[in-house]
């Protein structure tokens, strides 16, 4: 057979294979996700996240040990509050969870890189993320509390700020407060792809954060959408935007691939509460190899253009990329 051109010459073997892998990752790129609650001592299971806990604010180095010990050097802090209202007042509390959680981990583990998720949601009795006016969240009064939100976790501490409530102008209020106070550097993350998705409901059983009527279609993205995406995204960098994010993953892969090729900034994804519990609950029903689909879905998310991930999967996926499975 003449064949001159014949691409499984760069696939006959594992250390080929390695050597030729264009898409690369490190532990580097993971951030965890990890919930403190403030009623808890000691940690919790958490029914909707298979392999996810709790954190009382007593235990939550443990969670952060757990994942220095996988080479896992970041977390994404989401914060349950003792007591709810209207407004969302333990968001930005001095002492509130969050905070505490932020001091705690500093103390023991200062060069461990928090990033705090700011969004009012777990805090509201209505569990929306803004103040309400009649029945709609009211845009303009909800960014001055994200604002007071953020400058809080920042005096407690916070490396970086994560606004994921999808308010207009969040971000511009946000860098506007740090800035006013001295937090110069510390970064914005921006959720700014954030789509209006069935995707986060294991989360929000986690976060006890579901709306109580209505949904979040006012603020979040509607899915069928990509060029509301980039506007999104360029709004954000106007606004500066120090990073961007494109959330859920697995299923809007174009619109990171996209966003990867538009915007200079780094771009998170986030493999969501749901894109997790889909495939722990496939590999339990042993219908998939859950430790094989976590790997391939990771590589296309990266392959598609993502600098980052934010996944329950970290301390694993660190592992696979140690062992050069993947990465
Ligand atoms: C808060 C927030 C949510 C998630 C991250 N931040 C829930 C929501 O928007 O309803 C979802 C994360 C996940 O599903 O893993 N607004």
């Amino acid at each position: 057979m003449d064949l001159t051109i014949r691409p499984r010459r760069l696939r006959g073997n594992d250390s080929i294979r390695r050597l030729c892998r264009e898409t690369r990752m490190s532990p580097d790129s993971l951030i965890y996700p990890i919930f403190v609650d403030e009623t808890l001592q000691g940690k919790r299971p958490i029914p909707s996240l298979e392999g996810q806990f709790h954190y009382g604010l007593d235990c939550v180095n443990e969670a952060v040990e757990e994942c220095l010990s996988h080479g896992v050097g970041r977390c994404i802090l989401f914060g349950l509050p003792a007591h709810k209202d209207a407004v969302g007042s333990s968001a930005w509390a001095e002492h509130g969870v969050v905070q505490e959680a932020i001091r705690t981990i500093k103390a023991a583990h200062p060069d461990f890189y928090v990033i705090t998720d700011v969004c009012m949601c777990e805090y509201t009795d209505h569990g929306h993320c803004g103040q309400l006016c009649g029945h709609e969240v009211d845009n303009d009064a909800t960014l001055e509390l994200l604002a007071k939100t953020a400058l809080s976790h920042a005096q407690a501490g916070a490396d970086m700020v994560a606004p994921s409530d999808m308010m207009d102008g969040r971000v511009a209020a946000i860098r506007a407060v740090l800035d006013q106070h001295g937090f110069q550097n510390v970064p914005i993350l921006s959720y700014s792809a954030k789509y209006a998705s069935a995707f986060y409901g294991p989360f929000r059983a986690a976060a006890g954060s579901a709306p109580s009527f209505g949904d979040r279609k006012g603020y979040q993205m509607d899915p069928h959408n990509r060029k509301e995406a980039h506007k999104e995204c360029a709004l954000d960098v106007a606004e500066g935007a120090d990073l961007l994010m494109v959330k859920p993953a697995l299923p809007y892969l174009d619109v990171i691939r996209e966003t990867a090729d538009a915007f200079d900034l780094p771009l998170c994804a986030y493999q969501v509460s749901g894109e997790y519990a889909m495939i722990q609950a496939a590999a339990a029903a042993g219908l998939i190899d859950g430790h094989r689909v976590m790997c391939e879905s990771a590589v296309s998310i990266f392959r598609a253009g993502a600098n980052m991930l934010i996944t329950y999967f970290a301390k694993e996926l660190a592992d696979a990329m140690k062992e050069g499975e993947i990465g």
